[in-house]
């Protein structure tokens, strides 16, 4: 059975993949395309398409527009913001500016009986971004919602099956936005049979056919995303893949022996350095933090060249880059290679021919879904974020192995309890860190004057901004009671209530 896709042509907006991904939520197969690249069209015979927003405006010379042929296609069409005015304008309808145009969340009222529309509430929210308008809308197409400042805020051809709306569906400000992309899926006759195990399978086999007999090299770095990246590889190309995992010794307790004990069960070459002498030595007496990171990513890059001289050429380089990595990057730009990447941006040196970036297209959720499509353990599927440099940036000031080994098992009891009391599904990121500060402190009869550990643990989506999590009470004192008892050199533990900004997530 040919496989089903519905393609969404790209005209520049922020929320592109957003569509993609909502469409796949739908268990449809969905890809992204630049929208001038009509002979993609031609060759991926999609059964429905969708035309994305963009900052352009659509009577301007110098505007990207559709092709009028993918109007003549006979699949269905749905624009959304740029897109609806550039069907508006493609078929005869006018868009126009307005002064005051609508942004944020706006109420929105549908009518009619719009297949589109099946199942909304008559009124509802939708989230609004735009400062061009369709004023006419072209020959045969009904409008079908409105809110108070744009009278055509939706229309459609049903005979065609073209739909249109001002509004973005796939943000989730727009509450009946699921259910619009769910009714366009259904007026493309979808049976919605696309799976994250198809994913990896047609991910697998493209590998396959474009690597053929070619060598890989992946650096792992623990984290879910190169993980994710390596293990589709090994399926691709098995032994031809060397993964090399460097182990700082600045990771969290017992990290390196999961990763590596993980990696033991597929058929890949896997080198792991220990390299936790090399980097304590070159953080000896340096307790800028910008000096650490610095050092830290820098070491990382000349154990890694180390290695892949003696692995000798090789012909690609896995990236575990994931989409939010290439918004920041500049979709559509070629690959680059990240400064603040988890493993510390990697060499230039490398003989490779080409990046190869499987996960590109990925929202974190959909990778650690992949994940587990792949056999990976929950543990390592539902990994937190945990930056490059580790631990050097949560030990405040010079790091020794004595404060590693501190700031290691209070995490560790940290992360335990968190666990066992249940509250980690809510939480973005949470760890220990050790502050640079000792205080007097009484244990049995006796003075003390140990460390301080800080707690930490953050709420966020995009990590950009964060605020402390209210952490319950009966959980904090238990974990403060552990960590006195069992970790030696701490005596006081704190808990940090600070949100970014003013503060970081990290300490450093
Ligand atoms: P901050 O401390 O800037 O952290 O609020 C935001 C997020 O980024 C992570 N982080 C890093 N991740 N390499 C990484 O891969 C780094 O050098 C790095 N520094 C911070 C941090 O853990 C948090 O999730």
């Amino acid at each position: 059975m040919a496989r089903e896709m519905i393609l969404v042509l790209d005209f520049g907006g922020q929320y592109n993949q957003l569509i993609a991904r909502r469409v796949r939520e739908c268990n449809v197969y969905c890809e992204v395309h630049a929208a001038e690249n009509f002979d993609k069209v031609r060759e991926l015979k999609p059964v429905g398409i969708i035309l994305t927003g963009g900052p352009q405006s659509v009577y301007r010379d110098d505007s990207n527009l559709p092709s009028d042929e993918i109007f003549k296609l006979g699949v269905p069409i749905l624009g959304i913001c740029y897109g609806a005015q550039a069907m508006a304008h493609v078929l005869g309808g006018t868009v126009k500016s307005v002064t005051a145009g609508e942004y944020g969340k706006t109420e929105v009222e549908v009518f009619g009986t719009s297949k589109l529309f099946a199942g909304v509430e008559k009124k509802s929210v939708a989230w609004m971004s735009h400062t061009d308008r369709i004023f006419t809308a072209p020959e045969n197409f009904s409008v079908t919602a409105a809110t108070k400042d744009c009278p055509i805020a939706a229309m459609e051809n049903p005979a065609k099956n073209f739909y249109a709306v001002q509004f973005h569906p796939e943000v989730v400000h727009t509450v009946e936005g699921m259910k619009i992309f769910s009714n366009f899926v259904d007026i493309c006759g979808c049976r919605r049979d696309w799976k994250m195990s198809s994913f990896v399978a047609d991910t697998v086999a493209n590998l396959k056919a474009k690597i053929g007999g070619g060598k890989v090299l992946c650096a792992l770095s623990g984290g879910v995303d190169s993980s994710v990246a390596a293990v589709l590889l090994s399926k691709a190309v098995g032994k031809n893949l060397t993964c090399v995992f460097v182990d700082h010794g600045l990771l969290r307790k017992n990290e390196a022996s999961e990763v590596e004990a993980v990696f033991k069960n597929f058929d890949l070459n896997f080198i792991k350095i220990d390299a936790g002498e090399r980097f304590l030595n070159k953080l000896r007496g340096i307790v800028e933090p910008e000096r650490k990171r610095k050092i830290i990513g820098e070491e990382f890059i000349r154990v890694f060249e180390e290695v892949s001289k003696k692995i000798g050429a090789v012909d690609y380089l896995v990236q575990g880059t994931i989409y939010p990595d290439v918004i920041e990057s500049g979709l559509g730009k070629s690959a680059v290679i990240k400064s603040h990447h988890n493993v510390g941006g990697l060499p230039d040196f490398v003989d490779f021919k080409e990046i190869v970036e499987p996960l590109r297209l990925l929202f974190k959720d959909e990778v650690r879904q992949a994940g587990r499509e792949l056999g990976l353990p929950e543990n390592l599927v539902n990994r937190q974020p945990f930056p490059g440099p580790g631990l050097g940036i949560r030990i405040i000031g010079e790091v020794t192995a004595e404060k590693v080994a501190i700031v290691q098992d209070a995490d560790a009891i940290y992360r335990e309890e968190i666990f066992k009391a249940g509250v980690d599904k809510n939480l973005a990121q949470y760890f220990a860190a050790l502050t640079n500060m000792r205080s007097v402190g009484v244990m049995g009869d006796g003075r003390t004057y140990d460390f301080a550990i800080a707690l930490r643990a953050v709420l966020t989506s995009d990590f950009m901004t964060a605020e402390a999590a209210q952490i319950p009470w009966n959980v904090l004192n238990r974990v403060a009671n552990r960590i006195v008892n069992e970790v030696k050199g701490v005596n006081r533990v704190l808990y940090d209530c600070t949100s970014k900004p003013p503060a970081t997530i990290e300490f450093e």
